[in-house]
């Protein structure tokens, strides 16, 4: 698919055919997923792959809130019919060890007191992970697929880790289901109820304001 198409065609899908994902396909997004950029190629992240029934439904189990699986919504039960999840999670532990190495510590990097919490503006664990999660997005589109990113509630992020043997220095930056579009998906979430901002507001040329 050109490259191009990819971009326009990629929207997040939250309702799943029956039909299964191909290994391969999976293999791929994975495989694109470590060639996002990372902050001195630190590569601190961590992908968890859940393909087999029992697993996807480990997740659900995790990253539900009791409450509102006991009553699942149209979102949930949509969400839920994805064959395949993949949990990027980043590592600020990497960082702060990738950070730590002669070549990051010149003095030219440092900000002196407080250097090491002063060498990122945002937390570049997350923006890497971030990055990551786009290419499963896009990777999804050119693989005929469907795909939505999703937050995982705070308080399930321990019990997410417990389900599955994460460390505790690795957190979820969100979660992504992956899958074949079901025939009656339609556009939805917040994109339905608000538009893109035109360019015009959001691209500043030479100067932020006039
Ligand atoms: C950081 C992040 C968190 C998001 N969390 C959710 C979420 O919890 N549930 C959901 O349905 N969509 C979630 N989305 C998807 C956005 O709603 C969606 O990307 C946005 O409305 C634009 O629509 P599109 O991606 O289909 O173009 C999230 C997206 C991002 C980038």
């Amino acid at each position: 698919m050109e490259f191009q198409d990819v971009v326009r065609r990629r929207r997040m899908v939250r309702r799943y055919s029956t039909e299964p994902v191909a290994p391969g396909s999976v293999d791929r997004l994975v495989r694109n997923a470590v060639r996002a950029p990372s902050a001195g190629f630190s590569q601190g992240w961590g992908f968890l792959v859940l393909e087999r029934p029992e697993d996807v439904a480990r997740f659900w189990e995790a990253a539900t809130p009791p409450a509102r699986a006991a009553q699942p919504d149209r979102w949930l039960r949509g969400m839920r019919t994805a064959p395949v999840v993949i949990v990027p999670f980043s590592s600020e532990a990497a960082y702060r060890r990738r950070y730590g190495e002669a070549d990051k510590t010149r003095a030219d990097h440092t900000d002196g007191a407080g250097a090491r919490d002063a060498r990122w503006a945002v937390p570049y664990w997350h923006v890497d992970a971030g990055m990551a999660a786009l290419l499963i997005l896009q990777t999804a589109v050119d693989e005929g697929l469907g795909a939505c990113f999703f937050g995982v509630p705070p308080g399930r992020v321990a019990h997410l880790r417990a389900a599955f043997g994460v460390p505790a220095d690795h957190t979820p930056v969100g979660a992504v289901t992956i899958g074949h579009p079901a025939p009656d998906e339609r556009p939805g979430g917040s994109a339905l109820r608000r538009p893109r901002r035109p360019l015009d507001d959001v691209v500043h040329r030479g100067r932020w304001s006039s």
